[in-house]
Formats: structure tokens, C-alpha cells, sequence
């Protein structure tokens, strides 16, 4: 019978035990670990994010500030406001909401955020220590996969990892956690994308099968061999309720570990946010 992955219950027991930490940040500094979220203009689904990041921070006792901008914001009012994140000891971290408007260059943005405040790893420096195998900080989302096949005992070491998408965000920064030499790392990969020719070929050979697509249930049962490991990081709407990128009930007898979607990674992406927030709180103090 498969066993299928409880991410809220992950998820729980992490932010109890990095609650207990910032806890013992705040009486031993005296001062919050707090993350800045700078947010420009009005998209429904970033308005959101941002309350749940509020939420998130409320949990791991982490102090909070959102910075909402007009759309009409200039790119140099934004940067101005970056410096002064960026220059403001109380601020731990910082996060942008992407997307930005689009008269605004997101990539100058995301370069413009200090290395040790990039919460989200989206600053190239960060990007390309991870790439080297020196991480200051992981990725929010592929963090939580990382540590749910931690705690879940998924050892990649000597099986074939098969990770489709090969997204800044997602799919590449997780085949480069992967590639890691520690432990529970140190995989054997096939990063697969939408010019793969046949991508059950590729599959069909996954000990361990990261799906981040974004198309619904795009993995079929065919696809996938028996006894298969599989993580489903895609989150899709469909009438109204959200489906993996995995065909979830297809696969189910077949497959040995499942992340649900939701109750998934998901839920355990917020956390590895306020982890990073907290190590960043670190690197101002020391
Ligand atoms: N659970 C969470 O916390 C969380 C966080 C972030 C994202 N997500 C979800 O994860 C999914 C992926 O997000 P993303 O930001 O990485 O998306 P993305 O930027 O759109 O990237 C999708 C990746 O899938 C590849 N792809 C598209 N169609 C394909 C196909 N037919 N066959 C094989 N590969 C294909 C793309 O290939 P190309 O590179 O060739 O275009 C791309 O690399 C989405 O459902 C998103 O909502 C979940």
C-alpha cells in the first residue's frame, strides 16, 4: 500500500521546532526576526501569498512588515525602496512578489535584494553559490521537498531521480540541491522539460519522480513504474479545486510514497520561508 506523505503534519512539526529557535533568537539578541514583503500593484493570487506569508510569520513568531506599492510605481522608487531594506538592520529578510508590473524589469529587482537577505534565493549571487554546492540559502520550494524526503527517510543516493520542469523556481534549483555532496543528496539525474522527445521514456525509469510542470495530472499512470517514489510539486486549478500535476488516483496503487496535492509540499513551502528568514536574522547579529 502506498504510503502518502501528510505535508500539513510536516509542516507543523517544523515551525514548532523553528518557533522554539526564534524564540530563543529574540531573548538571546533582543531582537524579531522580521521579513519584509514588497508587494507592487493588485494581482489577486500575490495579494493572497501575502496573506498567507503574514499567517506564516504570525506562527513561527517572526515580525512582519508588507510594503504594497501602486502599480504605477517606478522601477527607481522600487530600487530606492530595496536600499532601504536592504540598508535597515530590524529587516531580516526581504521578499518581492512577483509578478511585478510589467514596465518594471523583475530581474533588476531581484539582483538589486542583498545576498543575505534573499529569503527567496532569487538573487543570481545565491542562485550561483547553490549551483557551486555552497548554498547561503535554498529555494522556499524546492527546500520543503528537500527536507519532506529528509524527514521521510527518501534517500536519492543511488537510484535515478527523474525531476520534470526545469524552472528558476522550482525544477533546476532542485536538481542542484540534489546534486549536493551530503546526505540525502547526491543523486543521479534526468531533468526532463516541454522539449523532451517522449517523456514517459524518461518516466518510466524514476525510482524517484519529482513532478514540477504545471499542467494537471500531465503524469499518468503508464508512465510510471511500479514501487515508484513520487513528489508532486505542481498546483493546478481545475473547476475549482486543486489537482497535482500527478494523475493522483491512477497512480495510487502503484506507487510506494506519494506527496498529496493539496496537503503536499505545499504546505510545507511557507515554512522553509520563515527557516530562511530566521538565518538571515543570523547574519545580522554575527
Ligand atoms: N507547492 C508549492 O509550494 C509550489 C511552489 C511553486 C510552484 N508550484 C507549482 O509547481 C508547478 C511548476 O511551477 P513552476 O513555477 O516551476 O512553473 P513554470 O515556470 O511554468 O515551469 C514549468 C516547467 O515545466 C516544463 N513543462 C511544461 N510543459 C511540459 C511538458 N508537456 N512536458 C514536460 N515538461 C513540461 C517547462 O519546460 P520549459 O522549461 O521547456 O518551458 C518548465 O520547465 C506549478 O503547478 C506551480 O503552481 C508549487
Amino acid at each position: 500500500m502506498a504510503k502518502i506523505i501528510d505535508g500539513r503534519k510536516i509542516a507543523k512539526e517544523i515551525n514548532e521546532s523553528l518557533k522554539a529557535k526564534v524564540e530563543d533568537f529574540i531573548k538571546k539578541h533582543e531582537i524579531t526576526p522580521k521579513l519584509a514583503v514588497v508587494i507592487a500593484g493588485e494581482d489577486p493570487a500575490s495579494l493572497f501569498y501575502v496573506k498567507m506569508i503574514a499567517k506564516s510569520c504570525e506562527r513561527a513568531s517572526i515580525g512582519f512588515e508588507k510594503y504594497s506599492l501602486p502599480s504605477e510605481t517606478t522601477e527607481e522608487e522600487l530600487l530606492k525602496l530595496i536600499d532601504n531594506l536592504n540598508k535597515n538592520k530590524k529587516v531580516s529578510g526581504i521578499i518581492v512578489q512577483v509578478p511585478l508590473p510589467e514596465h518594471i524589469n523583475q530581474e533588476r529587482i531581484q539582483e538589486s535584494v542583498d545576498p543575505s537577505k534573499d529569503v527567496d534565493c532569487f538573487n543570481p549571487i545565491n542562485m550561483g553559490r547553490l549551483a557551486l554546492g555552497k548554498p547561503e540559502f535554498l529555494p522556499c520550494t524546492p527546500y520543503a521537498v528537500y527536507e519532506l524526503m529528509k524527514r521521510e527517510n527518501i534517500v536519492v543516493e543511488g537510484k535515478h531521480t527523474v525531476i520534470v520542469g526545469r524552472s528558476n523556481i522550482v525544477g533546476r534549483p532542485m536538481s542542484l540541491i540534489l546534486l549536493q555532496k551530503k546526505q540525502y543528496a547526491n543523486a543521479t539525474l534526468t531533468i526532463c522539460h516541454s522539449r523532451t522527445n517522449d517523456l514517459s521514456y524518461f518516466t518510466r525509469q524514476a525510482d524517484i519522480l519529482i513532478a514540477a510542470v504545471g499542467k494537471p495530472e500531465i503524469i499518468k499512470r503508464d508512465m510510471v513504474k511500479e514501487g515508484v517514489v513520487i513528489i508532486d510539486v505542481g498546483t493546478n486549478e481545475v473547476e475549482g479545486k486543486l489537482v497535482g500535476d500527478v494523475a493522483y488516483n491512477e497512480v495510487l496503487d502503484k506507487v510506494s510514497v506519494i506527496t498529496p496535492v493539496p496537503g503536499g509540499v505545499g504546505p510545507i513551502t511557507n515554512v522553509m520561508l520563515m527557516q530562511n528568514t530566521l538565518r538571515a536574522a543570523g547574519k545580522l547579529v554575527n
